[in-house]
């Protein structure tokens, strides 16, 4: 009998003519043969938009020189080499992995290794005065060659010594960043700024230092903004709906000019005054018409040919969300797909309900996004080693 014939008497009145258990078993079969299906189309798909090797650091511990990392990380799914970790090219002094993380094993479920992916580095870094601006590279690396696993998924942690800014208290820190680890924090906060500005060099051939001004919008409580001091000679603005945290930033990072926004545009900024604008987490939670409507108005207050560096979920954020099948095919079929009011919504927004969870893909960014800007780059699963990054440059 063929699959559709079955389905049909199911629903016919014969199927009420069975016994109790007869329909238990049946239902029992098409549930077993909904998860089949659905493991069996989902499985390769999220298998491949999780791509290179994917790894987090969770956690920094300092004692004296002495550097702790932990985490998890999962080798590229044709890597058979052993892995390592490396603080700026030499790998750490003891290196604990795989370890058991069953969380982990959880969200990639369907990433055989998944469930060992937990590791703790230890390294002395008594060197760490000399490392430029105070940031060194953490890199997941093929043992043998020390060649990072996915060169573009770095980790940047900042010297403790180089950071005498204040911290923000544990509720502000974990409104913008999801968690209360400090140490996690800092280190998102300055990976995001060191490969904001890589991102930069690579579409745009500029460093920090050729920038007069720069505008981090929805700047939260400065998790990125904070590193901007180490660059005097421009000049930064924060905005952002969350009036706390806007004056949490004024009064503790007081190098740059921070501003509260609404929820919708215009801001009172004047038009063309930024040659770089960025926006971390923050296009993913607006919808359809609010990107829209907060794209027109980075536009105006781009120079012409400024670059723009926004975050979006793509694949790389999908496949850890616990997407079904359903969600992964509306996905690829619309382009995007929000997914409803965010965890963190009424912490954040004066608006809640317009403060949402959003998926994009790439085609749909590169169609949407070009009529004031030119979209130059589209690096996938690069902030946080979660997030794309769109490089927009404004057009002329
Ligand atoms: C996930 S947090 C990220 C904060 C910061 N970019 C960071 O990386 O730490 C998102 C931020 O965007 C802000 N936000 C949301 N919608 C906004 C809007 N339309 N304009 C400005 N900021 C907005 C929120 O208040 C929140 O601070």
């Amino acid at each position: 009998m063929s699959d559709d014939a079955e389905r049909t008497d199911e629903t016919t009145p014969v199927a009420g003519t069975r016994s109790k258990s007869e329909r238990g078993a049946l239902a029992l079969r098409s549930t077993v043969r909904e998860h089949v299906a659905e493991h069996l189309y989902l499985r390769p798909q999220l298998e491949a938009m999780l791509g290179d090797a994917n790894w987090c650091v969770d956690s920094v511990e300092w004692d004296g020189d002495e550097l702790e990392i932990r985490g998890w990380a999962i080798t590229p799914p044709d890597a058979y080499a052993p892995a390592t970790f490396t603080l700026d090219g030499r790998p750490f002094d003891e290196i604990d992995y795989p370890r058991a993380r069953a969380d982990i094993g959880e969200l990639f479920w369907f990433r055989p290794g998944a469930r060992y992916s937990g590791f703790v580095c230890r390294t002395t870094a008594a060197d760490r005065g000399s490392w430029p601006r105070g940031f060194a590279t953490i890199d997941f690396a093929d043992r043998r060659s020390l060649a990072p696993f996915a060169p573009l998924r770095s980790f940047h942690l900042i010297d403790p010594d180089a950071d005498a800014l204040p911290i923000p208290e544990e509720a502000r820190r974990t409104r913008v960043h999801g968690n209360d680890d400090v140490t996690s924090f800092l280190a998102q906060g300055a990976s995001a700024f060191v490969k904001l500005e890589r991102a930069l060099e690579k579409s745009a051939a500029k460093s920090f230092d050729d920038l007069r001004s720069v505008l981090d919008w929805g700047c939260g409580c400065g998790r990125v903004s904070r590193y901007f001091a180490r660059h005097p000679n421009l000049a930064l603005t924060g905005i952002d709906i969350d009036a706390s945290n806007v004056d949490w930033c004024r009064t503790n990072l007081p190098f740059a000019r921070f501003e509260t926004c609404q929820v919708d545009p215009p801001t009172g900024l004047e038009s063309s005054s930024f040659d770089l604008l960025f926006g971390i987490s923050v296009m993913t939670h607006l919808s359809e018409a609010d990107r829209e409507a907060w794209l027109g108005e980075l536009a105006r207050l781009a120079r012409p040919g400024a670059t723009a560096l926004l975050t979006t979920q793509g694949a790389s954020a999908l496949c850890r969300s616990n997407a079904d099948a359903d969600r992964v095919a509306r996905w690829r079929q619309v382009g995007m797909i929000d997914v409803g009011v965010s965890v963190a919504a009424s912490d954040l927004s004066p608006e809640p309900d317009r403060y949402i969870d959003c998926f994009l893909t790439p085609d749909y960014i590169r169609d949407r996004w070009s009529n004031e800007f030119e979209v130059v780059d589209l690096l996938e699963g690069y902030i946080g080693n979660a997030q794309d990054l769109v490089v927009l440059r404004r057009l002329d």
